[in-house]
């Protein structure tokens, strides 16, 4: 992942369903990225600072993750299937069933400096 596990990228997000008890509590370095996740979850932990003390269950969360506007140029047209995310500060630039247009890459470009 992006930040080579460190806690600050978030991009190592995982959604635990069942098992909670058997991690490690959240940290502070985990809890402020995670705070800054839009697709933060109830079951939201950082894979990279979670340590697994018995059994888990997790499931990856449902958005996908650029880290430039090209890699979606490309949809334009079409709706996006899941929230695109930005990959190093985990913003949302794209709302799962939005519509991606040419103003949207726009928009993004404008605020990637991209
Ligand atoms: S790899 Fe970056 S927060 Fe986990």
């Amino acid at each position: 992942m992006l930040c080579g596990g460190k806690g600050l990228c978030a991009t190592c997000q995982v959604v635990v369903t069942s098992g909670h008890q058997n991690l490690s509590p959240i940290g502070e370095k985990e809890e402020a990225a995670l705070k800054r996740l839009a697709s933060r979850s109830p079951g939201s932990r950082l894979s990279c600072q979670a340590r697994v003390l018995g059994d888990v269950t997790v499931k990856m969360p449902d958005s996908d993750y650029i880290t430039h506007v090209d890699e979606i140029e490309a949809r334009i047209g079409t709706r996006a299937p899941r929230d695109i995310m930005h990959s190093e500060d985990g913003r949302l630039l794209v709302r799962s069933g939005q519509l991606i247009t040419k103003y949207v890459i726009t928009q993004l470009r404008k605020s990637l400096n991209q």
